[in-house]
């Protein structure tokens, strides 16, 4: 159901690769709420997912970037606030990816070089998109910037892999910047910790299925699916949140307040 939420407003949305990536539905729910959007992804991404779809659906614009590159990023800010006629008013980071992962290394044996790649892509490249808004002065007050995590920056998931630090960093980012975007620009930065869901991301850690199905049993409201949380990311990017920021916001069904489930031991 639409409720032009985001009516008159202009945003971009990093990371939809193909139609199970939450980005995908987030950017399907931002439209269907009012919002213009350009959309954006790695250019092998570009290559490889089904993103051009996704464009001609929503008649937005794809702007290639590597999300590690500052040159990609500030043509990226140049050409959306170009098509879209203006400073930008919320923006989606939604993108992971860890070499050690891909290729299953475990976290008592894992390559460095990967690891700076990890660090680099998942969660330096959010500071990287919010210092180009910073410097550029691309984005309105009152705008809104979110950022997909998971709670493995704060519980141990053995995995997860050096993607639970990529996140902790991630969601630091989200606070210290946070802190500087409030007071010079009444924008609000945050990051929400979304349950387990069945991406190409998501399904390459290690014994997801049997994970997925954990969490869904633990969560008293089962796992969060990927709708609901374009749902949420509507309303943080709303004018009905402007004054929650500098938070890492939990859409997990109730799994991080869980201690135990009996339904998980079968009684
Ligand atoms: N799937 C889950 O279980 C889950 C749970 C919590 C949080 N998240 C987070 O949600 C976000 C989106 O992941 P997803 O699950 O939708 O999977 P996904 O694979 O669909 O999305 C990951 C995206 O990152 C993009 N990407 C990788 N390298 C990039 C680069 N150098 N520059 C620009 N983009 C790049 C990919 O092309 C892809 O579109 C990630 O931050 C992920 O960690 C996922």
């Amino acid at each position: 159901m639409a409720n032009n939420l985001l009516a008159g407003k202009k945003g971009i949305i990093f990371g939809a690769l193909d139609d199970k990536s939450i980005a995908w539905k987030i950017a399907e729910r931002c439209v269907e709420e009012g919002a213009e959007i350009t959309l954006t992804n790695a250019p092998v991404a570009l290559r490889f997912g089904a993103i051009n779809a996704l464009g001609e659906k929503l008649n937005a614009k794809i702007i290639p970037a590597d999300a590690t590159s500052m040159e990609d990023l500030e043509n990226l800010f140049t050409e959306s606030m170009d098509v879209l006629g203006g400073k930008i008013d919320f923006v989606l980071h939604s993108i992971g990816m860890s070499l050690n992962v891909r290729k299953k290394r475990g976290y008592t044996n894992l390559n460095y070089d990967f690891m700076h790649k990890t660090f680099d892509i998942s969660a330096m490249s959010f500071h990287r998109v919010m210092q180009t808004i910073w410097k550029m002065d691309a984005i309105n007050d009152w705008g809104s910037i979110l950022a997909l995590t998971y709670i493995a920056a704060q519980r141990v998931f053995p995995d997860y892999n050096e993607m639970a630090e990529s996140k902790a960093l991630l969601e630091s980012f989200a606070r210290s910047f946070g802190y500087h975007f409030g007071v010079e620009k009444k924008v609000r930065v945050n990051t929400v910790s979304q349950s387990p869901t069945w991406t190409t991301a998501g399904s390459g850690v290690k014994g997801f299925e049997e994970f997925f199905g954990y969490a869904d049993k633990m969560s008293p409201l089962g796992n969060a699916s990927a709708d609901a949380c374009a749902d949420y990311c509507v309303m943080m990017f709303s004018d009905l949140t402007k004054m929650v920021t500098m938070q890492n916001l939990y859409h997990d069904g109730g799994f991080s307040n869980m201690g135990m489930n009996p339904s998980v031991l079968g009684l």
